[in-house]
């Protein structure tokens, strides 16, 4: 009988190849090809301890905006009274605020937005995709520090850089990109094994029927960023690289760079497949053929859409009124901003 299946190639992953993929790390090589970027590193302990903690607590907004006077922050400048205050405090002795117990970043980050306008955050390795369902605009464009903390707390692949970083003792970064419009039919993902890219494939899985006339300008592109930047500046001889080349073609951007190993999506490939192709001189620029129905028809990060906090918090009444009192407010602000605009 024919074998109808293969054994599941071995792609090893070192600590070292993990680390390489720090968004800090290599950041610095490729600087005139990334876009606009802002690092913070280290983050303050009490920030991780803020994301890794139940629920998700913004400063209140008064408290918000009194952050630019000279005072520290504290009861008094809340409009409490001492009394209210004090017994505020007892209430959440162990929470962590962001406007008590890391007002530095808190400034920092306010203080980027207002330089670079909108951004997009991440961690040492992830950007929380998965949690855009919890900003009014559904995407991961942040106009103010409360969206950046309320899309960090509510994502899952954020926990998953937290577990990583803490197993590994790296220290924790935050990445701040400047935002701009990017358009995801150009978005590409290009698999290099051992110095030679072995495939190439859309990363936004949607049919673009302009793609398939671009594929000899595209690859082009990939194979003088790979052999000219990447691979001289990249300590790894495998790697992930994620381009966007945007219109007219005459640049390549470096979106992120991940391991070689399955626990990088391969898109339109197989693992299988990366791991055993034959390295040649060409190579397979793989996209969405026309009426493409099933598997890639299915939403992204579904699995990973399970809205946690609102899960947890629909165990506990206090805590869903809380965060639907969050969201209103923000909502609300966001709508004040554009009126006022
Ligand atoms: N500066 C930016 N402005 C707007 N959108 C951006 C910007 N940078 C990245 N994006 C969008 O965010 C997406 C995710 O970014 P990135 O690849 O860094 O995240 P990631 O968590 O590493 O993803 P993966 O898990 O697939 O490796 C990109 O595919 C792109 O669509
Ligand atoms: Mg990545």
């Amino acid at each position: 009988m024919p074998e109808s299946y293969s054994a599941l190639s071995e792609i090893p992953c070192t600590k070292e190849q993990v680390e390489n993929c720090i968004f800090s790390k290599w950041y610095s090589r490729f600087k005139s090809h990334v876009p606009i970027t802002r690092i913070i590193k280290p983050v303050p302990p009490e920030f991780i301890q803020y994301l890794e903690q139940d629920g998700i607590k913004l400063p209140p907004v008064e408290q918000e905006t009194s952050i630019y006077t000279s005072e520290p922050v504290g009861n008094q400048a809340n409009g409490y009274s001492d009394w209210e205050g004090a017994r505020e405090e007892e209430q959440h002795e162990d929470e962590i605020k962001p406007l008590v117990h890391f007002p530095e970043l808190h400034n920092q980050i306010k203080q980027i937005i207002a330089e670079l306008g909108p951004v997009t955050p991440k961690l040492n390795w992830s950007s929380p995709r998965d949690a855009v369902w919890i900003l009014p605009n559904n995407t991961t464009k942040c106009t103010e520090v409360n969206e950046i903390y309320l899309l960090l707390n509510a994502s899952n692949y954020i926990v998953h850089d937290l577990e990583v970083g803490h197993q590994q003792g790296n220290e924790f970064e935050l990445v701040l990109r400047q935002w701009f419009a990017l358009n995801p039919a150009l978005e590409f993902r290009i698999f290099v094994r051992d110095s030679k890219i072995v495939g190439a494939t859309q990363r936004d899985l949607n049919y673009y029927d302009y793609l398939e006339s671009l594929t000899h300008q595209l690859k082009d592109l990939f194979d003088e960023f790979v052999e000219e930047t990447a691979i001289p500046n990249f300590p790894d001889k495998s790697f992930v690289l994620d381009l966007y080349v945007p219109r007219p073609f005459d640049k390549v951007y470096l979106i992120d760079i991940n391991p070689f190993a399955r626990k990088t999506d391969s898109l339109l490939f197989s693992w299988n497949e990366l791991a055993t192709i034959e390295a040649q001189d060409d190579y397979e620029l793989r996209l969405i053929p026309k009426n493409n129905v099933g598997r890639f028809a299915s939403k992204e990060h579904s699995e990973n859409q399970v809205p946690k906090d609102v899960v947890d918090a629909s165990l506990d009444p206090g805590a869903i009124k809380e965060l639907a009192e969050q969201w209103t407010k923000l909502l609300e602000r966001q709508q004040e901003e554009s009126d006022s605009e």
